[in-house]
Order: C-alpha cells, then structure tokens, then sequence
C-alpha cells in the first residue's frame, strides 16, 4: 500500500431532482461512503462532493403539474435527498445541485471551449413534437400502441408487456403523454459534440483502452464503441434542447439549452467549486491537467458511456483534468427480482428508517455484498435479517458483551497489559493490509467476511477459555491465577473486539464510535492498529450497542411501501 497521503475527490452520481431515494440508490451512496471513509482513515486528503440534478423536461414538467416553480421543487427535493443521506450516514463533505451559478459558468465556458476548438456543429434534426403544447417531446413522454403485440399504453422505446425494443416513430397511434396529442414531426437546429472528430476518437481510444485501469467490462463495452482507428462508432453527441427546457440557455444560442446530460457532469465541478470557495481550497490545482491529485466517479452500470466517453471527453478537450477512474456497480434486485411498486419492494430510503429498521444494518449488508464488478446484487429480505443477525449480533458485538463485564466489575475496567502480545492479536493485526486492500479495491464482501472469520476465532478463543467459569472459580477480590487469567482473556478479547471495530467503522461509522465511547479510546484509523488499548484508560460499561433485527420489522417495511391497488 502507498503510504503517502493522496488528494482525492469523489463523487457518487447526481440523483434527479423529482424522484426519491430509494434503496437501488443507496447501493451507490453507501459503496461510495465506504470508500471514502476508508480513505479517510488512512489519512488521506478526501473530498466527496454531491449535489442534485436538476435540469430536464421531467422535471420541467413535475413542477408545471404541482403547480410549483422548477426551483421550488428542486428546493423541496433537494431537503428529502439530504435528510436520506445523513440517515444512511453517507458523508458528503458538500452536497450541492446542478442549477448553480457555478456549474451556468462551468457549463457555458467548457462549452465555449469545445466550440472553440472546432467540436460543436449545428445540424438539423428531425424530431417528435406535441404541437398542443408547443415543445419537442422525448422518447418517454411519448406513448401508442406496441408495434409488435399491440398492446396499448407502451413507451416509445420498448413495450412493457412483450419486451420488444423500438423507436417512437415505430408506435402505432402514439400521442404525447404531456397532452394527449398526436405527435408531429419537426425539424430544429441542434448543438453537436463532434464526437466522431479524429482528435476525440484518438482521445477516447487512449482513455478507454490504455490510459484508465477501466473495470475489464468497462473497457470492453467502451472498445465496441470507441472501435479500432477509422472504424469507430462514435456518433457526433447532440447537447442541445429546444425551449421550453429547464436549464441553461447555450451563450450564442437563444432559445436553444444545454442538454441535461452535458451540465449533469459538469455539475461535480460545481458542486466542487462552490465548496472551494466555502474553504479556500484551490479548484484549479485540483482540476488541472498537471496535477497529482485523483478524481472517482461511483456510478451505476447504466451511465457508463456518459463518464467515460462523454465526460472524459467534455474534461479533455475544454483543458481539465480526466477522471483517475470511474467505479461502476451493478443493479440492485430485491428477493431476485427487479423492485417492484406492486409487490412491495419498491423501497423508499425513508421508509427505511420510519420502519424503524437501523441504517447501519443495510449498509453491512450492502457491503457484505459488494464487490468490484457491475454484477447485479441482491437483497433477500430473508438472509438480510439472518446474515444481520448472525454476524453482526452472533460474531461481533457478541465478544464485547461477553466479557467487559468482567473486566469492568473485578478490575475496574483496566487491562492486562502483558496479553496483549498474545498470537491471536497478532493474527488480527497482520491481516490489516489485506484488508487494506480489499477495502481500497473495493472488494467489500470479502473485506467483510475476512473480519468475521477473525471474528469466528475470537469467538472459538473466548468459547474456550471460558471467562464466566473463570470468574466463578474465586471470589472477586482474591488475587490468584485464575484472577490474573480472567484479566488476560477478557483484554484479548477487548482488544480484538477494538481491531475488529477498526475493520468495520467505515462500514459502520455510528456503532464505531459508540465503540470509540466505551472503550474510552480516541477516534479510530487505520494507525489505531498499533496502537492498543492501554492500562491509562479504564473501559466503561458495556452499553448495549446493537439490537438483533426483528422480522416483523421487515413485514412493516414491506407494508410502509405497498402502493395502495
Ligand atoms: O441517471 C441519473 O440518475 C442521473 N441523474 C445521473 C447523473 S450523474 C452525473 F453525471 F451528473
Ligand atoms: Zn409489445
């Protein structure tokens, strides 16, 4: 492992700013939360930098349905997003929003940059139009019948009931979901991203295949498009919208907006830039080609040719600095299916935590989950309370609440020194670069089921060495072997549990620092390793730290989201 401290910025992707978060949402936040507090503990220089995505006509036309200003609910939006990630505990140093004067600044010079470098043509298109409500209509506000089966109510791109993908031009009877219409065709001038230029493809070619240490099926899907020299597939990137859009107007063209897709991205700079200037920290340094510093996205498999062909290429070629890499993760499925409104498993982030259920048992089981491939994950209700249960309740909190007592009652809390060389302890710090390592490549499920194999041996120690016969054998104040003994096991036990509770915090901040509490120790890091508990600090008593998950907490979580037939 690198020792030297890194500059690190990373950001998770920009919820939309109509929609709530849900728990396929907080797969990304809490992977991303991880990571960065894991970076934190080894002491580097960390910034994780949010903020909402705002622009779009679904969101444009969210507000003109509620009867609100497109501020106004992004205004609302942007209280429920934040309230959800300080409940799951997801640590953004700042949390911002796309429409900023900021990213309007950011967005309108990167794109005068681009334009000025010859990569922006104008091109007519042709597109759909709801002549009712006078605006071009995109591909999901238009609906007909499934060209295939016939079926009524389809989107314009692929038909819910026989699965068949198409273009809207292909629905029969289609008509705009905004007025019931039916579409017209008409032809607008358009903003392009000359992609296809031979300076981007040759760019891209480099990024996607030699420069960036891409997840293998990453850089595999970026080859198809980014193809071999004078065959590629990159199509020119249309980046502008027609009024009315909520957005940002494009300097030299009124009436014409920058695509929600271009100022999204941007909007990390933005976000960024604002909490430069909240604390004085340098945004050129960070951004500039030159410099050491690295930059992550954690994003979902579905936006991955938006951050590493697009953005890359939006960075590139308007003179910042490229991403170091970008991190995407699968899908997030409930009881093997795909989330469902109807069955239930639709579910809202804040339902979560009104159901009562602790935030900090789904982020154990996401991360006893994840790893660093895009495979798709699943959350079985089932095996989520039994894994909870059983290794959180049953290996880990179970070595603290079974001998602090001890050590509280007949030694006022101090350890004996003299175990704390004992071989077990030794086992549990020597395996801190392997988990270093899983951690930092984010391979969390194993970092995780390595802790509780060291766990499972502390557990096989105290089963062993029996501290409440120990205990019984003589009365409280005799000094004696079996007093001296009872000592030693519940300190290697305590300590254990401490180097456990290092492996865990960035997984399990909150509960870590209730450890922190009753251990009576400083704040925790990776250096805590070497640094074990000593006979200056007497622990507290043990405090109930985690309860077990009852599943009838499950059955009110389930309830809380069932949309009413
Ligand atoms: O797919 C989405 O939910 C987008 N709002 C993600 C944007 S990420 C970034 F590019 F801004
Ligand atoms: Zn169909």
């Amino acid at each position: 492992m690198m020792n030297l401290k890194r500059q690190i910025l990373v950001t998770s992707a920009l919820p939309y700013a109509n929609g709530q978060i849900h728990i396929g949402h907080l797969v990304e936040y809490i992977q991303t939360d991880i990571w960065v507090r894991f970076q934190r503990m080894q002491g580097h220089e960390v910034y994780f930098i949010g903020a909402d995505d705002t622009h779009g006509t679904p969101i444009m036309l969210r507000a003109e349905q509620e009867n609100i200003t497109p501020q106004e609910l992004i205004h609302r939006v942007g209280i429920e997003h934040k309230r959800d990630f300080d409940d799951f505990l997801v640590s953004f140093d700042h949390y911002g929003s796309t429409d900023t004067e900021e990213n309007k600044l950011l967005s309108e010079s990167i794109y005068i940059k681009l334009r000025d470098a010859g990569l922006i043509e104008k091109k007519s298109i042709e597109q759909a139009y709801d002549p009712v409500k006078e605006m071009f209509l995109p591909d999901r506000f238009i609906k007909g019948e499934c060209p295939k089966c016939s079926s009524k109510d389809q989107y314009g791109d692929s038909c819910e009931k026989c699965g068949a993908t198409y273009s809207p031009i292909d629905l029969k009877n289609p008509y705009s979901v905004v007025s019931g219409a039916a579409p017209i065709k008409k032809v607008s001038e358009h903003y392009f991203f000359k992609l296809s230029d031979p300076r981007c493809e040759a760019f891209l070619r480099d990024w996607t295949q030699v420069k960036t240490p891409l997840q293998p099926e990453a850089r595999n899907k970026m080859k198809e498009w980014v193809g071999t020299e004078g065959k590629s597939e990159l199509g020119d990137w249309d980046i502008s919208r027609d009024a009315p859009y909520f957005g940002f107007e494009i300097p030299d063209a009124p009436g014409k907006y920058f695509y929600v897709w271009l100022d999204a991205p941007i909007g990390y700079y933005g976000s960024f830039m604002q909490y430069c200037k909240k604390t004085g920290l340098d945004f050129d340094y960070w951004t500039n080609p030159s410099s050491s510093t690295e930059q992550y996205h954690f994003i979902g498999k579905d936006i991955l040719y938006f951050h590493t062909l697009f953005w890359p290429a939006t960075l590139h070629f308007s003179g910042y600095r490229t991403p170091t890499n970008v991190f995407a993760h699968g899908f997030l499925t409930v009881d093997g299916e795909k989330m469902s409104k109807s069955r239930g498993t639709f579910i809202n982030a804040h339902s979560v935590i009104t159901s009562g259920l602790n935030p900090e048992w789904l982020r154990y089981y996401f991360a006893a989950k994840l790893n660093s491939s895009l495979e798709d994950l699943d959350l079985n209700l089932q095996d989520f309370v039994a894994r909870v249960n059983s290794d959180l309740l049953g290996k880990y909190i179970n070595i603290a609440s079974r001998s602090a007592g001890f050590l509280v009652k007949r030694f006022n809390g101090i350890i004996a020194p003299q175990a704390l060389a004992h071989p077990l302890l030794e086992q549990i710090r020597n395996a801190s670069s392997e988990m270093a390592t899983l951690f930092e490549e984010r391979e969390f499920a194993k970092s995780m089921r390595l802790t509780m194999e060291l766990a499972d041996l502390v557990n096989i120690f105290v089963d062993a060495n029996k501290p409440w016969e120990l205990a019984k054998q003589l009365p409280p104040e005799s000094p004696s072997l079996t007093h001296t003994k009872l000592q030693e096991v519940c300190t290697v036990t305590l300590e254990a549990f401490r180097l456990l509770t290092i492996y865990l915090k960035p997984v399990l901040p909150k509960l870590a620092t209730e450890v922190e509490k009753f251990l009576n120790i400083p704040e925790l890091n990776w250096q805590s390793i070497h640094a074990p508990l000593t006979v200056d600090n007497a622990i507290n008593p043990y405090q109930h730290l985690m309860s077990r998950i009852d599943t009838q907490l499950i059955e009110k979580l389930l309830e809380a989201n069932q949309t009413p037939a």
